[in-house]
């Protein structure tokens, strides 16, 4: 069985596997690593987000064939750690505004929330409400209105 290898929340890891298994099972099954949630498996409810090299993706389209050996994954387990400090502020906006109510898909939230705000910021302009209307990841429970104004008070203090 192959063995693959990546970067996983800032520490080199590797997985014997067949290639064609997709990352998020890799990462939950394998590595233990539950954070990413399971929605559709198909790059649709957004509930699995995480980053490769700083982007936002979606582990559950992506083969760990795919997956390079200095490819750095970030799960919501390691956004702290992306900063240095207990919580990243995007996590801290999200606390401070009660966002969370199951919580199942804001893990992924966070974690879209964290790309748009790096990009927007990279571009050296604020989160538009056209980025926020863009957003894909599903809420069941309706946190929509919350997540907004977190994502616009996170990207403020990053
Ligand atoms: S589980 Fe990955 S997008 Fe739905
Ligand atoms: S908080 Fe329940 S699905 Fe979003």
């Amino acid at each position: 069985m192959p063995t693959h290898t990546f970067i996983l929340n800032g520490k080199r890891v590797s997985v014997d596997c067949e290639d064609d298994v997709r990352l998020l099972w890799v990462l939950r099954d394998l590595l233990g690593v539950t954070g990413p949630k399971y929605g559709c498996g198909l790059d649709v409810c957004k509930a699995c987000t995480s980053h490769i090299n700083g982007k936002a993706f979606n582990p559950c389209s992506v083969s760990v064939s795919k997956i390079g050996a200095n490819d750095e994954i970030t799960t919501i387990e390691g956004l702290a750690g992306t900063v240095n400090a207990p919580l990243h502020p995007m996590q801290q906006a999200w606390l401070d505004l009660d966002v969370a109510q199951c919580g199942y898909c804001q893990p992924g939230q966070i974690m879209t929330a964290v790309a748009l705000a790096k990009e927007a910021k990279a571009q050296g302009r604020s989160i538009t409400d056209d980025d926020l209307d863009a957003i894909r990841n599903v809420c069941r429970c309706g946190t929509y209105p919350r997540i907004r104004q977190a994502i616009e008070a996170g990207a403020a203090k990053m």
